[in-house]
């Protein structure tokens, strides 16, 4: 039997029980899920494990290399992506023929495909949702220095994230990675999208024989002006006068409330001289929040998921009064114990396997608050919690 040669990021599976000798397409279902899909040009298939399921993706060896290289490189630079954890060559078969490399990613859990999304058309009322998630993402990934090349409907992988939606890139294929891009490389890709966006969507008309209508072809244009308005809001330099340093506090403290870190802060003269300064901040990745939650609680979310749950965090600490560095770290530690863990167990229990029970936290959160909101007082998490259960679990209001 010819060998492969393996390559896998520890803490995964060795894959070596799969038949690397046959092509995936040939493998044996019963070891196989079946899950939904973008459109894509790839043999690709989900393989489950204990722990995890895997997606198994066979290319060139190539481009395999390339994939495997630039999903790394993305995850460096924490970059909203799927996680790489592996690549297989096939040496007795010829470098640039199909399945002679493959990739292998960890299946991102509560995602789902723009099919999925999309009911009446034009991703009917998550339609916002969904655009302001894309301009996210690709201003996450240009501040990265992460070229796409082709962004589009089915490359992306779609979660709910609190109130909003998120996406995550899923094909690395056609990315390059620079410091910086040039406003000519960003313009290129966002023409890119609005093309891909607009097959997508005629693609998806087609498939439905329902008539494509010009917005839905237009969505594309609609993600780049909301990337651009972002982007201007994340990356104009500011000029302040020499007695104003606190508006950097306040710049920084809204590009964190926006899920940016803050990983520089320049300041030089003004271009009228020494009496005013001008910021230019350099930002980084979008998981402000999620870190931070990570970091305190060891608990994993979505960046909004993350700041939702934060506040949980902060309204426990603010009632049981804890304010040295110390306590802090302690109190948290107990209400992930007594508060978040035990909740969560019973969320999950409510919402069966196919749930997503932390973003059934926030939803759950969400209740509390309005409820407090409407009685005008705080209602004890117990009582809020049954409520949210009798009212059908509702989740956020759509704009
Ligand atoms: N790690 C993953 N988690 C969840 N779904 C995945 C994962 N990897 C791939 N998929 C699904 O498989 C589909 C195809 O993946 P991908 O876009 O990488 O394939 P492709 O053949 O390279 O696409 P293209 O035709 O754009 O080159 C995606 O749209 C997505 O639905
Ligand atoms: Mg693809």
């Amino acid at each position: 039997m010819p060998t492969p040669k393996l390559n896998i990021r520890s803490g995964h599976p060795d894959f070596l029980d799969l038949d690397w000798s046959r092509s995936v397409t040939e493998w044996d279902p019963d070891r196989l899920v079946d899950l939904p899909t973008g459109i894509h040009r790839h043999e690709i298939v989900f393989v489950p494990y204990l722990r995890d399921i895997y997606a198994v993706k066979e290319m060139s060896l190539e481009l395999a290399r390339h994939e495997w290289q630039m999903l790394r490189g993305l995850r460096d630079r924490d970059a909203s992506v799927v996680e790489p954890v592996g690549i297989v060559e096939r040496p007795w078969i010829p470098p640039d023929e199909e399945g002679a490399g493959a990739v292998i990613t960890r299946y991102l859990d509560y995602t789902f495909s723009y099919r999925e999304l999309i009911e009446g058309g034009g991703f009917g009322p998550r339609r916002n949702q969904m655009l302001d998630a894309f301009a996210n993402l690709l201003v996450e990934l240009h501040l990265l220095g992460a070229f796409w090349g082709d962004c589009s409907l089915s490359n992306v992988l779609y979660r709910y994230d609190a109130e909003a939606l998120q996406v995550t890139m899923v094909d690395a294929e056609t990315v390059s990675l620079h410091d910086r891009l040039t406003e000519g490389q960003r313009t290129e890709d966002l023409h890119l999208m609005i093309e891909n966006v607009a097959g997508g969507m005629a693609d998806i008309a087609a498939s439905q024989d329902i008539e494509v209508d010009a917005g839905d072809l237009a969505l594309g244009d609609d993600i780049a002006l909301r990337y651009e308005g972002l982007w201007h809001e994340l990356t104009r330099d500011e000029e302040i006068r020499r007695d104003e340093t606190y508006k950097i506090h306040d710049r920084v403290e809204r590009l964190n409330a926006m899920g940016f870190e803050v990983e520089d802060v320049e300041i030089v003269p003004g271009a009228e001289g020494e009496s005013r300064l001008r910021l230019r901040l350099k930002v980084g990745g979008r998981r402000f929040h999620a870190h931070r939650l990570y970091e305190l609680a060891r608990v994993e979310a979505t960046e909004r998921q993350a700041r939702q749950i934060l506040s949980d965090l902060h309204y426990h600490h603010a009632k049981q009064g804890t304010d040295s560095p110390a306590g802090k770290a302690v109190a948290a530690v107990q209400w992930r114990v007594n508060v978040f863990e035990p909740l969560l167990v019973r969320i999950e229990q409510a919402m069966g396997p196919s749930g997503n029970p932390v973003q059934g936290y926030a939803d759950f959160l969400h209740h509390r608050y309005l409820l407090a909101e409407q009685a005008g007082r705080d209602i004890e998490t117990e009582e809020a919690f049954e409520d949210w259960l009798v009212s059908g679990r509702p989740g956020y209001p759509l704009s």
